[in-house]
């Protein structure tokens, strides 16, 4: 049997695998990659084996820093981050939940300081259970994961 894949294979890049149904396109605006040319192309709801349904993103001659690789974790903690060159998978890149994370989310809270003046956001990030914690370092809101507003 010839396996065909759903989304074609990149000669050079990275290719995030086994995300959570509903988050890549979350990670796309995380990781800024509509703002530069690079070829991405993103695969939803694929069937996998081990999650029943999956997204995937592939960019080509993009490669994903430690840092970034870790803020991936917080939308999909499953994910596997692969690099590709020549056609082959070169590194399984392994990661880490990062404790905080700067300027990346905007606070939920209308009345937070970082409305009103040109501060960086930081957030603390917990782990709980099934959940995913962000609290505001400046007002100290904490809210879901799911609930948390991309900074565009
Ligand atoms: N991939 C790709 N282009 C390539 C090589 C690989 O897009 N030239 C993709 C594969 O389609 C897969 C991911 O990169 O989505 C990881 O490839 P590989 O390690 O070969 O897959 P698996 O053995 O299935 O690894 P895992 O169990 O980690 O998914
Ligand atoms: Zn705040």
């Amino acid at each position: 049997m010839t396996k065909t894949l759903a989304v074609a294979a990149i000669k050079n890049g990275t290719v995030i695998d086994h995300i959570r149904p509903g988050q890549a396109l979350r990670i796309i605006h995380l990781l800024r990659l509509l703002k530069d040319k690079h070829r991405v192309t993103v695969g939803l709801n694929l069937p996998s084996k081990s999650m029943g349904l999956k997204d995937l993103i592939k960019v080509e001659k993009r490669l994903l820093s430690n840092d970034e690789a870790n803020e991936v974790v917080i939308f999909a903690p499953e994910a596997t981050i692969n690099i590709v060159e020549n056609f082959e998978v070169t590194q399984k890149k392994s990661t880490r939940l990062p404790v905080s994370i700067a300027n990346v989310f905007a606070c939920l809270n209308i009345s937070c300081i970082t409305h009103h003046e040109p501060i960086e956001n930081l957030f603390y990030i917990e782990e709980r259970g099934k959940q995913m914690r962000l609290t505001c370092h400046y007002c100290e809101k904490t809210f879901d994961r799911d609930q948390a507003k991309v900074k565009i």
